[in-house]
């Protein structure tokens, strides 16, 4: 039975008056296990809500699973499509790489473009007045905003800029912004012309921008010169500078850097200038028209690259198209956030990572919404800052992250409790697992115990959420991203790949694609097909493990490979060695995540160094500052520990399980060492640790 792991659902009770009040017996006291906290939506709340029961979710779910085509078909009506799909083949897959290449396609035949149903549809519409973004600079004072017209025309003017400069259908562009209003506008002129954009954070450092120049050879750099973050300055245009210098030194010249003059953070004149290359965005983008054809794209053409980290030391390129991902990220950002025409919804999440993608520009930008942008820190200028945000605009839906949440819990309910968060409907978190002592926090004090929370489980692979509640459908378990989306089949593997049932735990799969699936590794398919679909033939494997309670709540337990996940962000611990060991007195290095109260997981390095170097603290810092240079300030290394030399086993493979224990202090339970080459040098760590 292809349903059975939501089954069980069926027969919990729907909101129910009564369950208040066990809700709040529930959520004050912490009983022996989590699976059996159920918080339930307000009847309200319920009755409002676009999926208001258990029922109705396994209706739709039941029909997506048995009918795809239908499902899909019905949903992908309600956009614009210059030529519809072929009718009779809504998607078609191969996920068994014993079968031949790995092949996902959905909407085939199917013409349309993303930037013309995120904007010009909405206008045609009716809501070309309603505001689009709000954008809220560092500086409370500071703000802006633009209406679904202003927003079509300031994307027209780049995009006839980009095609004027020659940036045809099917070239890459690189941006490197931080949170202004010209980072979704560029993403959409991209989209509008066929164009696929990589947006890299703008908190990765020169070496990592470069590297990733190299691997989709831009045809144009945009970025701006600098951005305010709390009290900090960060010259954004120096960084540019340097990766685009050691590209073209490596044979990769990018001839154009459109740079925005972000004045608020720093001045025309204190930038530095490469005449020829750098063109001032203020100078030339005003004066283009306003009105721009749009290039019509097949579905299965690409929209945009995105990279993030994997388990070896090459970041990935991970391509998504256009018409399943459009399809797939409004659809699941319509029902997890239960979205209403009224709504303001901010993300916290930046647009450098996927959560940005979609979830603060196309998810919510084809359903017509509000979205607040936010280009500082959330302490800035103190720790209410998030909450006077959501009341200057009446926020009701807030996105954000766990470890968001885990540091402002720390600060005190006081810098919340300031604020009135009253317009507050639906909270939702991404990134990593959301211990049920922080989902509780997020719940009673920053919802007032009034607010679902949406944990949702995804990927930058998977493209949109893929396990998630639906806010107004079942109770929640504080801590479990709860069901999967409609579409989605996750399963549970044992190590050999068989399908586990009923209670139990393991490796998170998917079975059969869904429409926002990445494609491939850019121009490297075959990594693609290693690392996703060998471990498991015929399913997708996520890195994840996972298991699944009595009622079928998923419990995501974090990843099972060597990445690991720092507020969210993703860093393969290989990436980080790698820096470490580029440092001249570095000989070795080996990298584990390491529990961390706020940002979930820390990272925690062990250094072995070049014969005869002595530990000094000067040297610490400068293998910390060695990372921030080589991948960005978030992949510092929380912990330094001194190593004469690493545990291996006699073939000379590193015992990451016996440095994990060490890391965590777990002393007690290091478990067989007889069989590494030297077992002395566990005993010879243990010295060292807190040295
Ligand atoms: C990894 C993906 C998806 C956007 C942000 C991160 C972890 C993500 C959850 C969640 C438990 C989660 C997983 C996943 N993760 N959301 N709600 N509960 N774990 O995207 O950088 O591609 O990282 O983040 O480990 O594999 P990403």
């Amino acid at each position: 039975n292809r349903l059975r792991h939501v089954d069980s659902m069926a027969s919990l009770p729907s909101g129910a008056g009564s369950i208040r009040e066990l809700n709040a017996v529930i959520l004050g006291e912490s009983l022996a296990s989590e699976e059996n906290h159920l918080v339930f939506p307000s009847d309200d709340f319920s009755k409002q809500a676009l999926i208001s029961s258990p029922q109705q979710y396994l209706e739709m779910y039941k029909r997506s699973i048995e009918d795809p085509s239908g499902f899909w078909s019905d949903i992908a009506s309600n956009f614009y499509w210059k030529k519809k799909w072929d009718q009779n083949l809504i998607y078609s897959e191969n996920l068994d790489v014993t079968k031949g290449d790995v092949s996902i396609q959905w909407f085939k035949g199917g013409i349309t473009n993303i930037c013309y149903n995120c904007l010009d549809a909405n206008i045609e519409s009716g809501n070309g007045d309603k505001i689009a973004l709000y954008w809220q600079g560092n500086e409370p004072h500071v703000d802006g905003s633009l209406t679904y017209t202003q927003l079509l025309h300031r994307v027209c003017q780049l995009a006839n800029f980009l095609k004027d400069n020659g940036v045809q259908k099917g070239d890459t562009v690189i941006i490197y912004l931080p949170m202004i209003m010209e980072l979704p506008i560029t993403m959409l002129a991209c989209a509008r012309i066929g164009a696929v954009h990589s947006v890299v954070f703008a908190g990765y450092s020169a070496e990592s921008l470069h590297q990733r120049v190299m691997d989709c050879k831009p045809k144009i750099m945009i970025t701006c010169n600098a951005v305010m973050r709390g009290k900090k300055t960060i010259d954004l245009k120096n960084i540019v500078d340097a990766a685009l210098l050691e590209s073209s030194q490596n044979g990769i010249t990018v001839g154009l850097c459109l740079t925005f003059e972000n004045e608020s953070a720093m001045k025309k004149e204190a930038t530095k200038w490469e005449k020829g290359r750098d063109i001032w965005w203020q100078d030339v983008v005003p004066k283009c028209s306003t009105i721009c054809d749009v290039e019509w794209v097949d579905a299965e053409d690409p929209l945009f690259l995105l990279y993030t980290s994997g388990s070896t030391g090459k970041p990935k390129g991970v391509l998504h198209t256009t018409g399943g991902y459009m399809i797939y990220t409004a659809t699941t950002f319509k029902y997890a956030f239960d979205y209403k025409d009224s709504d303001i919804y901010w993300c916290t999440a930046d647009c450098g990572w996927i959560t940005g993608h979609s979830y603060v520009t196309y998810g919510p930008l084809l359903n017509g919404a509000t979205v607040v942008l936010y280009e500082g820190v959330p302490n800035y200028p103190d720790s209410g800052r998030c909450w006077e945000i959501v009341d200057k605009y009446k926020v009701t839906i807030f996105y954000t992250a766990p470890t968001l949440v885990r540091s402002l819990m720390r600060d005190g309910n006081e810098y919340v409790t300031r604020y009135s968060r009253k317009s507050l409907r639906i909270l939702g978190s991404v990134g990593e697992p959301i211990n049920p002592s922080a989902w509780r926090w997020f719940f009673n004090v920053v919802g007032d115990s009034r607010c679902p929370i949406s944990d949702t489980w995804w990927q930058t692979e998977t493209g949109g959420f893929m396990i998630t509640p639906l806010p107004g459908a079942w109770p929640q378990k504080p801590g479990s991203a709860t069901f999967p989306f409609f579409g989605v089949q996750p399963v549970i593997v044992d190590e050999k790949g068989n399908e586990i049932d009923g209670e139990c735990s393991g490796y998170l799969c998917v079975k059969s694609s869904w429409p926002g699936a990445f494609r491939t590794l850019y121009g490297d398919h075959e990594r693609y097909e290693t690392t996703y679909f060998k471990a498991f033939p015929g399913y997708y494997f996520s890195g994840d493990g996972c298991s699944r309670d009595k009622d079928g709540y998923h419990w995501l337990t974090g990843r099972v490979d060597d990445v690991i996940n720092v507020s969210g962000h993703r860093i393969g611990t290989a990436e980080v060695e790698s820096a470490l060991v580029s440092h001249p007195q570095c000989a070795e290095a080996a990298v584990v995540g390491v529990e961390h109260e706020v940002k979930g997981q820390g990272i925690y390095a062990f250094i072995t160094l070049v014969e005869g170097v002595p530990y000094s603290e000067d040297l610490r810092k400068s293998l910390v500052l060695v990372v921030r240079s080589q991948i960005g300030a978030f992949a510092a290394p929380d912990k330094i520990h001194w190593a004469p030399s690493l545990p291996k086993t006699r073939s000379g493979k590193i015992m990451r399980r016996i440095l994990r224990k060490i890391a965590s202090r777990q002393l007690e339970e290091l478990g067989d060492t007889s069989t590494l080459a030297d077992p002395g040098v566990v005993d010879q760590l243990i010295a060292l640790a807190d040295s």
